[in-house]
């Protein structure tokens, strides 16, 4: 038996789209079905946050979301956060190896970044306890965070 169809509009990274969702399909693959590719698939299990992305401003595994319950949502990948400061950060900390988690990574960081309370080490470690790095040790990530924190509340 085919599984319902619905169609859902979500707003991706600024732009709004309405798709089609198969069933139980989640927001990971409905994401990366429509182009949205920086948004890593692993494990699909919630355990390992590489599909992390900010859903109407709150981190979420996407893969662990049902895309049908999307509708209105908007979502922040990675994709204008690795361009900016915490993306150049993690690049200059020897943070971004095989790269497959650093969208997850920096997604997970920014959502601490944004709590506005300042990071301590303990708080960016447990911030991102969701997230697996098997290549580079997580040195690298923890300094790049708490020097993009430091940075963003240093006076201008
Ligand atoms: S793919 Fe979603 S947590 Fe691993
Ligand atoms: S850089 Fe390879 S998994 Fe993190």
């Amino acid at each position: 038996m085919n599984s319902p169809e619905a169609s859902v509009t979500l707003v991706v990274d600024g732009a709004r789209a309405t798709v089609a969702t198969i069933g139980p399909a989640s927001l990971l693959a409905v994401l990366r079905d429509h182009g949205h590719l920086v948004v890593k698939g692993a494990c699909e299990q919630g355990e390992c946050g590489s599909c992390s992305v900010l859903m109407d401003g709150a981190l979420v595994c996407s893969c662990l979301v049902a895309a049908a319950t999307c509708d209105g949502a908007t979502v922040q990948t990675a994709r204008s956060l690795l361009a900016d400061d915490l993306g150049a950060a993690l690049a200059r900390h020897g943070a971004v190896q095989c790269g497959f988690c650093t969208p997850g990574i920096v997604v997970a960081a920014e959502a601490a970044l944004a709590s506005g309370v300042a990071l301590t080490r303990a708080a960016v470690v447990d911030a991102l306890a969701g997230n697996l790095c098997r290549c580079t040790g997580y040195q690298g990530i923890i300094a790049a965070v708490l020097e993009v924190d430091a940075a963003r509340r240093a006076p201008r």
